[in-house]
């Protein structure tokens, strides 16, 4: 079993991207990536000033969203950039997964050429992770690379896909396999988008959230613990603050390792080899991300009680949490009948290499590193309590 000396490094990581907080509600987190580096504003009622939070006065835009999200939010973001005296229009696809795809990015291609569009036309993202990564991509390829901006409305996205860069389609044999690194030149973060959000969806986005705590930062983990009423009830403070801090601790990771280089991003992916094969065997639509992640993240802990690196009550803890949010800990019982299937995804995630597997695993709540060279058994000892 061999430690990656990048992730151990973490320990003496500091979180220096800094958030400002400007009310309870309103905090600004700025991303550091030296001529890429951007702002994420993050309030409660903010969209209508989207457009002089960008500094995007005049100029052409165009919006992408789904139809989800298109009444209210893509549409209140419109009228905000017109009133602002900005020109442009909003372009809406199917909403869900099926819409990371070449053909729905071909539409897109269309539009800009019927709106000739030119390096000065920003592309707007209002929707969740899936208009991010799809506009994102547009925004990356069309004229080797338009101004992005994106509008995160699903707690995922506010606090995952939306910030690092990472934009893609999906292509029939992968997930995300079609893809550019390409940064927005601003995140604007409406907290009250959350309110239409569906419960599922909702939850879904508060194991990324805990996830956050887990890897990188024990005291956020501690007052998720103590805030789980304000979770539920959705609460404007206790929303502002945990994608703000949520924010500020991806785009630390990011600023170290911007282009997944040194190992570092992938602290990102505690639970997530888990997850990824739980979602395939679920043909993802039987569990949600988040949903998977919990209880990837949960199999991960118990694997790390196994290799002697924690004492099981750092598994109770998390375990507690995602419970009391309303998240899944338990494996499927109709995955548990399934192994060589959870071991075959497992080898064919990309975090495999030379067919060994590789986790993410802790040591404490609040640090993480990475472990290869794990035995496929011992994986799948973990898949239970027993
Ligand atoms: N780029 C990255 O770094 C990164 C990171 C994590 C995940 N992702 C990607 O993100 C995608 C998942 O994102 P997601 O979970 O946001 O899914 P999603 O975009 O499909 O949104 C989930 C559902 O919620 C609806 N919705 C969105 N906002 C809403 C709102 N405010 N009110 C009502 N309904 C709303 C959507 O229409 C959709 O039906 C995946 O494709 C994943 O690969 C990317
Ligand atoms: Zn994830």
């Amino acid at each position: 079993m061999v430690n990656c000396p990048a992730v151990a490094n973490l320990r003496s990581f500091e979180l220096s991207s800094g958030s400002s907080l400007m009310s309870d509600s309103h905090q600004q987190v700025s991303v550091q990536l030296g001529d890429r580096s951007y702002d994420i504003r993050i309030g409660n009622g903010i969209l209508a000033e989207t457009p002089q939070y960008l500094g995007q006065k005049s100029g052409r835009f165009l919006i992408v969203t789904d139809e989800h999200v298109q009444n209210p939010h893509a549409n209140d973001v419109l009228q905000a950039f017109r009133g602002a005296g900005a020109q442009g229009s909003i372009v809406t696809v199917a909403a869900g997964e099926r819409s990371k795809s070449l053909s729905a990015l071909s539409t897109l291609y269309d539009k800009l050429v019927a709106m000739s569009a030119n390096r000065r036309t920003t592309i707007v993202a209002v929707g969740g992770g899936v208009i991010g990564d799809l506009a994102g991509f547009l925004a990356a390829t069309y004229a080797r690379g338009l101004p992005f901006v994106q509008v995160p409305t699903t707690l995922l996205a506010m606090v995952d896909s939306s910030v690092g860069g990472k934009t893609g389609i999906n292509h029939t044999k992968g997930k995300n396999l079609i893809g550019a690194f390409h940064q927005p030149r601003g995140v604007v973060i409406d907290i009250q988008t959350l309110n239409t959000l569906p419960d599922r969806e909702y939850r879904s986005g508060l194991a990324e959230v805990i996830k956050y705590g887990v890897i990188l930062d024990e005291q956020f983990f501690a007052w998720l613990e103590d805030n789980i009423d304000g979770m539920l009830n959705r609460d404007a403070n206790v929303l502002a603050h945990i994608v703000a801090r949520s924010c500020e601790l991806k785009a630390a990771v990011v600023r170290e390792d911007e282009f997944e280089t040194t190992g570092l991003r992938a602290v990102l992916n505690y639970g997530h080899t888990f997850a990824h094969a739980f979602e395939a065997l679920s043909g993802y639509d039987e569990l949600l991300h988040g949903e998977a992640v919990s209880i990837g993240m949960i199999c991960a802990s118990r694997l790390a009680v196994r290799l002697g690196r924690i004492p099981a009550e750092v598994t109770d803890r998390q375990v507690a949490v995602l419970k009391s949010v309303g998240l899944p800990v338990e494996v499927p019982e109709n995955q548990l009948t399934r192994q060589q299937e959870i071991v075959d995804c497992m080898m064919l995630d990309k975090k495999t290499v030379d067919g060994q597997l590789r986790f993410i695993l802790p040591d404490s709540i609040g640090h993480v590193e990475t472990v290869e060279g794990v035995d496929a058994s011992a994986a799948l000892e973990c898949l239970t309590t027993t």
